[in-house]
C-alpha cells in the first residue's frame, strides 16, 4: 500500500506529483505530501487526509517551485494517519518517500537513538530516511547501497539528497517501482498509471536496483551499484482507461468495461474455435499430468478461485484446494511435485500471495499465475502466467477484474477437460462458443438490471446485517457479492451455501435481516427456492437473482431480479452483475465514498 512517483523535468513539479498522485490514491488516501527542490533547497508540503486536502493547503499557503521531486499518497501502516507520521521524512540531509514495511525498524531505530538520532514520527520510514542520513558518505549510490543491505522488509523508496539538487533516487525490494521516460523528462511510479498523462514508455526494477534521475536521462545501475540497460516497456492503456469517462464513480464505470475486458481476454486466446494457452506457457501435454490443483488467493480473487474450483472439478474431475493465501503459507500446506498451484491476483503485488507462491515453489510444485497488471512480481515469478486484460481498475472495490479472471478460470477449466480427456473437441468448442456470448449477456444483463438494482439498493440502505445465500456456483457467487456489499457500503453481510442455514444460522433470520438469494443453477433451483420459503417465513425480506426464464410466481420473493439466460456453468458471468450493481447503490444511497471505501488500500503489499 502507499503510492510513491517521482519526477525530473521542464514541468511544474509539484503540479506534476499532485497529478501523478491521484492514480495512485487507489493505493492509499490518509495523507499525502511532496519534497521538491526549490532553487537548490528540498521544500516540504504535507497534511494528514487526501490529496485535495494536500492541494487546498498548497493553494493557500504557496505550493513548492521546482523541476524536480518526490512525492507520496498513504495508507497507513505505522503510526496513525497525522500530519508528522505523513511522507516525505527528513533526516538533516536526505529526504524520502516510502512505500511498504521495514520489519527490523524497532532495532535500527534503536541503533540510531544510541549514535545520537531523534524521531519525529512513529514510522519506519524515518527510521530509513536518519540511517541514510547517518551512512551519507557524499556519494548516493553508495549510501544507498550500503543502507537497503541494512534493511529487512519490503520497500520502494523516492529519495533525493540536499547536495544533489534536482537529481532523484529510487530503490525497490518487494514493493512495486516503475521509471517512466518522456521527452528530456523521467519519473518514478509505484504504478504505471501515475505516468501515462505524461508517456506510455516505462522501464521496471528489479530487487535491489538502483535507478537515478536527473535533466539529463535516468541511469541503472545493479545490485553490485554496476551501471546496467533495461528493457524499455510501452503500456497498452491509455489515459482514457485510468479516467472516470462521464461516469460518476471508477466502480460503475468498471462494471460498465466487463464486456471489453472479457472480449480482450478471452479472444486472443482461441485458436481454430479451441483453447489455446500457448503463449502463456500452457498446453495439452504440460498439463494433463497435474493430479490436484491449488487455488491460491485473497480477497475477490480467491473468490474468482471459488467459481474455478467449481467449474474445473465439474469439466476436468481434478480435485481443486482453494486456499487464502495468508492461511496457505503459514499452514504447511500438503502440495509437492506433480501439483499445479494457481496464483490469482489483480496487483501481482499482495504480499500474501507472493509468498505462497514462493512457498509453492519450494515444495516442487508448478505454479500459474493469472494476474492484470503486466510485469508484476507475481507475473514474474510464475512458471506460467495468464495475464487478464481488465486494464486498469481504480476502484478499491474490483469488478471487472474478477470479471476477467473468471473468465480465464473457464479458459483454463475448458484446456484441462480437453488434457484430461473428460470432454471431447466438440463440447469443447461447444463451450467455447458460449463463453464467446459472453461480453454481448453481460451488456444485456447490464441494461436489463439496473433500475432493480437500485431498487434494491434503496431497499438495503437502512439494513444494519444481511445474508446471501447459494448452492455450488451460486454459493460461490454469493460469497463474492456480500464482500461487495460490505466493503463499500460498510453494511454487515456473512455468505451461506443455501442449504446450510437451518444447521444454525437460520436462527438469525428476522424482519431486520434482508435476503439475497442466488439461484441460477437448475438442478438445485428448487432447492434454494425452499430456503427462500423458509427465511421468507421467518419475516426476512428477499431479492432472489435467478435466469429470465426460470419459471417462478412474482410473489416467490420481494423483490426478483431477472438476468439473462446463458448457459448453466457461465451463468456466474452474468448473475455477478446485478450483485455488484446492489453493492454499488446500496453504497451510493449511503453516500459512502465508494471508489475509496474506508480503511481500505486496493493493493496490498503488507501482510
Ligand atoms: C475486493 C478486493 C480485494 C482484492 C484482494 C486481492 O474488492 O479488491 O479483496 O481482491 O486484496 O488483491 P489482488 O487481486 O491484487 O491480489
Amino acid at each position: 500500500m502507499c503510492g510513491i512517483v517521482g519526477y525530473v523535468g521542464p514541468r511544474d513539479c509539484s503540479d506534476v506529483l499532485v497529478s501523478a498522485l491521484t492514480r495512485l490514491e487507489y493505493r492509499g488516501y490518509d495523507s499525502a505530501g511532496i519534497a521538491v527542490f526549490e532553487n537548490g533547497k528540498i521544500e516540504v508540503a504535507k497534511t494528514k487526509g487526501r490529496l485535495s486536502d494536500l492541494s487546498e493547503k498548497m493553494e493557500k499557503e504557496g505550493k513548492p517551485k521546482g523541476h524536480a521531486g518526490i512525492g507520496h499518497t498513504r495508507w497507513a501502516t505505522h503510526g496513525q494517519p497525522s500530519y508528522v507520521n505523513s511522507h516525505p521524512h527528513s533526516g538533516k540531509r536526505v529526504t524520502i518517500v516510502h512505500n511498504g514495511i521495514i520489519e527490523n525498524y524497532i532495532e535500527l531505530k534503536e541503533y540510531l537513538t544510541k549514535k545520537g538520532k531523534t524521531f519525529l514520527s512513529d514510522t519506519d520510514t524515518e527510521v530509513v530516511a536518519q540511517l541514510l542520513d547517518l551512512k551519507y558518505d557524499g556519494d548516493p549510490l553508495d549510501t544507498i547501497h550500503t543502507v537497503i543491505r541494512m534493511l529487512k522488509g519490503s520497500f520502494a523508496l523516492g529519495i533525493v539528497f540536499a547536495d544533489y539538487p534536482d537529481t532523484v533516487f529510487a530503490v525497490r525490494r518487494e514493493s512495486p517501482l516503475i521509471v517512466g521516460v518522456g521527452d528530456n523528462e523521467s519519473f518514478i511510479a509505484s504504478d504505471v498509471p501515475a505516468i501515462l498523462n505524461y508517456t506510455k514508455k516505462y522501464y521496471l526494477m528489479n530487487h535491489d536496483e538502483i535507478v537515478k534521475l536527473t535533466h539529463d536521462g535516468v541511469e541503472f545501475f545493479d545490485s553490485h551499484m554496476l551501471p546496467i540497460t533495461k528493457e524499455l516497456q510501452e503500456a497498452d492503456w491509455d489515459m482514457d482507461a485510468a479516467e472516470k469517462g462521464g461516469y460518476p464513480h471508477f466502480m460503475i464505470k468498471e462494471i460498465h468495461e466487463q464486456p471489453e475486458a472479457i472480449k480482450r481476454t478471452v479472444l486472443p486466446r482461441i485458436r481454430d474455435n479451441m483453447p489455446d494457452l500457448s503463449e502463456c506457457g500452457i498446453t495439452l501435454e504440460n498439463i494433463k499430468d497435474f493430479k490436484n490443483i491449488h487455488i491460491v488467493a485473497c480477497g475477490t480473487a480467491m473468490h474468482a478461485g471459488m467459481v474455478g474450483k467449481y467449474v474445473i472439478e465439474g469439466l476436468a474431475r481434478v480435485p481443486v484446494n482453494v486456499d487464502i493465501a495468508s492461511e496457505f503459507r503459514y499452514r504447511n500446506p500438503l502440495v509437492g511435485e506433480g501439483d499445479l498451484v494457481i496464483i490469482i491476483s489483480q496487483s501481482g503485488e499482495t504480499a500474501d500471495s507472493k509468498a505462497a507462491m514462493s512457498l509453492a515453489k519450494e515444495y516442487g510444485a508448478k505454479t500459474l499465475a493469472i494476474v492484470n497488471a503486466k510485469g508484476s512480481s507475481i507475473a514474474r515469478e510464475a512458471d506460467m502466467l495468464i495475464y487478464t486484460h481488465a486494464g486498469p481498475e481504480i476502484a478499491v472495490a474490483s469488478t471487472k477484474a474478477y470479471m476477467v479472471q473468471i473468465a480465464v478460470m473457464y479458459l483454463f477449466a475448458f484446456q484441462l477437460a480437453l488434457a484430461k480427456g473428460r470432454i471431447t473437441e466438440d463440447e469443447c468448442k461447444s463451450l467455447l462458443t458460449s463463453l464467446m456470448e459472453v461480453p454481448d449477456k453481460v451488456e444485456e444483463t447490464l441494461e436489463k438490471v439496473m433500475d432493480d438494482c437500485q431498487y434494491a439498493g434503496s431497499s438495503l440502505v437502512n439494513a444494519d446485517s444481511l445474508l446471501y445465500i447459494g448452492r455450488g456456483l451460486d454459493y460461490a457467487l454469493s460469497m463474492e457479492g456480500s464482500l461487495k456489499l460490505k466493503e463499500i457500503s460498510y453494511i454487515h453481510s456473512e455468505s451461506y451455501a443455501a442449504g446450510e442455514l437451518k444447521h444454525g444460522t437460520i436462527s438469525l433470520i428476522t424482519e431486520e435481516m434482508p435476503v439475497i438469494a442466488v439461484a441460477t443453477q437448475n438442478a438445485l433451483f428448487e432447492k434454494t427456492l425452499s430456503n427462500v420459503k423458509e427465511v421468507r417465513s421467518r419475516g426476512a425480506y428477499v431479492i432472489l437473482v435467478c435466469d429470465e426464464e426460470c419459471h417462478i410466481g412474482s410473489d416467490v420473493a420481494d423483490q426478483i431480479i431477472r438476468v439473462p439466460k446463458i448457459r448453466e456453468e457461465l451463468m456466474p458471468m452474468l448473475a455477478i452483475v446485478p450483485l455488484q450493481l446492489i453493492a454499488y447503490y446500496t453504497s451510493l444511497h449511503r453516500g459512502n465514498d465508494i471508489d475509496k471505501p474506508r480503511n481500505l488500500a486496493k493493493s496490498v503489499t503488507v501482510e
